[in-house]
């Protein structure tokens, strides 16, 4: 089933890892056919990947993992390989392994070579043509080695990764420059930016997202995957939990399910959900440790954490994405 080319340690990166991991090629034709959305589930530890993938699993939905450069950083990328092979070798569904945010050329090489089945390369900071150029260069290389790649056009509000991002930088994307960046970079699926942010904070007011761009887009695009960021619903429940156990998260503000499950139904293929995840974890932490304060067993409080994720994850797909039963 799972073989290994790998000969020894210094060859890890040369020798190509085969994990029965797939593209999102064929997740993504059936999203855009059947109009629903895949769940692409941010990674770093070894709950979030278990939590994540059962859940999947049981709701026989294909699920994206993704991870960020500072999650490589934080978890070490064999070590996130192995989780992950050990993730599809106990699952039926298609997996896909996804470098969310890659900020060059380079990390996106790596996470290649790697064996990563798709990558994002983030150059939206950059100007249109910088832009271009060094997506194309990206897809250039992931193609040559059969990776998908997920670019990014218009500018999210918040943090994007190290980027830091104020309101009034945020852009949205303008539907004609999108078509013409497929076109010059041959991308396999485009980031845009319809309103949304990262983390818990997105809105001020009530939500609201440029459905009005997303038609244009798809329009021109009927093609090509759209991918959302910063789309995590930042879970009420959750957050008040957290803060009746000590935490400070005032005045944080997602968007809401009913505006994610009309995004997927209007063309949105890829929904990425890291802040919820963050939520749930951390809100059954806090609730152990406040009331059970004798408890200093790691499986005592990260059991119910790995719990609260697959329940997060197992709403998100059966009821606001719609991919139960699509593996
Ligand atoms: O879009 C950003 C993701 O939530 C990843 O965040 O760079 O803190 O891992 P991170
Ligand atoms: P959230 O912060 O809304 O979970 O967004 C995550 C994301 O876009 C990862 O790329
Ligand atoms: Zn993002």
């Amino acid at each position: 089933m799972i073989s290994y080319l790998r000969k020894n340690k210094a060859n890890y990166f040369k020798e190509v890892i085969i994990i029965p991991l797939v593209t999102t090629n064929e997740m993504f034709e059936k999203s855009m056919k059947e109009h629903f959305a895949i769940g692409a589930f941010n990674i770093n530890n070894m709950e979030l990947i278990q939590a994540i993938v059962d859940a999947a699993d049981e709701a026989k939905s294909p699920v994206i993992l993704q991870v960020s450069p500072s999650a490589i950083k934080y978890a070490r990328i064999n070590y996130l390989m192995k989780m992950v092979e050990a993730a599809v070798e106990t699952s039926d569904i298609p997996i896909a392994l996804h470098l969310d945010h890659g900020l060059d050329f380079e990390t996106c090489k790596m996470c290649v070579d790697a064996g990563f089945t798709s990558v994002m390369i983030d150059a939206s900071k950059y100007d249109f043509e910088e832009n271009i150029r060094i997506t194309k260069e990206v897809v250039d290389y992931a193609h040559s080695k059969g990776v998908v790649v997920e670019a990014e056009l218009g500018t999210l509000a918040g943090i994007e990764d190290e980027v830091n991002v104020s309101d009034d930088d945020a852009k949205y994307t303008d539907p004609n420059q999108a078509y013409e960046f497929i076109q010059r970079t041959g991308c396999d699926s485009l980031a845009i930016a319809i309103g949304t942010s990262h983390g818990a904070y997105k809105f001020k007011g009530d939500a609201k997202l440029r459905f009005d761009i997303l038609a244009e887009v798809k329009e021109k695009l009927p093609n090509t995957p759209i991918v959302l960021h910063g789309a995590s619903s930042v879970i009420p429940e959750l957050v008040d939990m957290c803060n009746n156990n000590g935490a400070d998260i005032m005045g944080a503000k997602g968007v809401p399910d009913d505006i994610l499950k009309q995004a997927g139904k209007n063309g949105v293929s890829k929904i990425n959900v890291d802040t919820d995840l963050r939520l749930a974890m951390t809100a059954q932490i806090r609730k152990v440790f406040n009331e059970e304060p004798s408890v200093f067993d790691p499986r005592k409080y990260l059991g119910p954490a790995r719990d609260e994720i697959k329940s997060v994850v197992l709403h998100k797909i059966n009821d606001v994405f719609c991919s139960s039963n699509k593996a």
